[in-house]
């Protein structure tokens, strides 16, 4: 199959690049201002420039495309909001459109940041989102552009999302911060009051590919089923490093000054999923076990 990924370069986008040319896919794909090394067509492109877009599809008639490009700085976001809008909300509709044009499936991407965190228990794809930050309001209306624009799109929200950069073979993301920071000694602040399940680009990449190999389509949270916070997330990482975790502290979200406010408990779901694939989604310990030398 002829897969287009947008956002080639990121951690997901890499992620989906490397499974999908792993089976055997034909894969290309696509980057903003970061060429990654990938042996695969890549081009550069910017998601807001839908002629640039139609044009790829003209030559690649690709089966579908794969919209892993988001702003994904959420205080960034705080401070550039009309561009956070472009490329997280209107951008992904317009991609959405072409696809739908060209009878091209069509996979988006998007956030448990959706979530206003007021809940307590994992969140269903039925729940009402009530965005708190630019970051999370944008990623709605993405959500919500594509389903307009596209009969039958792929919507998949992520939570906490790490791994390894497939590009450059990097740990990348909440783990890589605090395997540094246990690394060279440092107390390691860790919050308790944020609820996440951590979504490994990995085996998010390996469930996207199954979904579109299934013929997916709908809405779908897509993470581990495990609900933790991040000192637990850190407890682990320690774990697996074989360090000594007193140097771990219950820090508080709530005592940092942000551009953005962060939700408290955004875990997500992940029985539709489960039941769509008949499988179930890993757990944080199986993910991390799955990058163990990373550690
Ligand atoms: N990271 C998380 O914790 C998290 C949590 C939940 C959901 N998600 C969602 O998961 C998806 C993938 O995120 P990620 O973690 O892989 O983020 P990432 O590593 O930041 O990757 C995002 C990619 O999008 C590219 N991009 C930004 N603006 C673009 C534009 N105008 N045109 C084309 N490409 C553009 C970026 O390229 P440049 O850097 O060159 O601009 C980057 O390579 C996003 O939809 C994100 O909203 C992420």
């Amino acid at each position: 199959m002829q897969i287009v990924v947008t956002g080639a370069a990121g951690l997901l986008g890499s992620n989906v690049v490397s499974v999908g040319n792993d089976r055997g896919h034909d894969v290309v794909g696509t980057y903003h201002s970061t060429k990654p090394s990938f042996e695969v067509p890549l081009y550069e492109l910017d998601i807001c420039d839908t002629d640039r877009f139609r044009e790829l599809l003209d030559e690649h008639e690709p089966a579908v495309v794969i919209n892993c490009a988001a702003m994904t700085d959420v205080d960034g976001c705080e401070s550039a909001s009309s561009a956070a809008s472009e490329v997280n909300g209107e951008a992904p509709g317009e991609l959405a459109a072409a696809c739908e044009e060209h009878d091209v499936d069509f996979v988006h991407v998007s956030t448990d940041y959706v979530f206003d965190g007021t809940k307590t228990e994992p969140h269903t794809e039925s729940d009402e989102p009530s965005p708190v930050q630019e970051y999370g309001a944008s990623k709605l209306d993405g959500e919500q552009a594509v389903q307009s624009s596209h009969s039958n799109p792929l919507i998949a929200r992520l939570s906490f999302v790490y791994g390894i950069d497939r590009s450059t073979g990097e740990l990348t993301g909440f783990p890589a911060w605090v395997r540094g920071r246990l690394e060279d000694g440092e107390e390691t602040p860790l919050f308790v009051d944020q609820h996440v399940t951590p979504s490994r680009a990995g085996s998010t990449a390996e469930t996207l590919v199954d979904a579109v190999e299934n013929d997916s389509s709908g809405l779908f949270h897509v993470a581990s089923r495990s609900c933790v916070t991040p000192y637990e997330f850190g407890e682990q990482v320690c774990a697996l490093m074989d360090a000594s975790d007193a140097l771990l502290q219950e820090g508080s979200q709530a005592a940092l000054d942000r551009p953005a406010t962060r939700p408290e408990y955004t875990c997500l779901d992940v029985s539709k999923i489960e039941e769509e694939l008949g499988r179930t989604q890993p757990t944080l310990s199986e993910d991390l076990a799955a990058i163990a030398d990373a550690f």
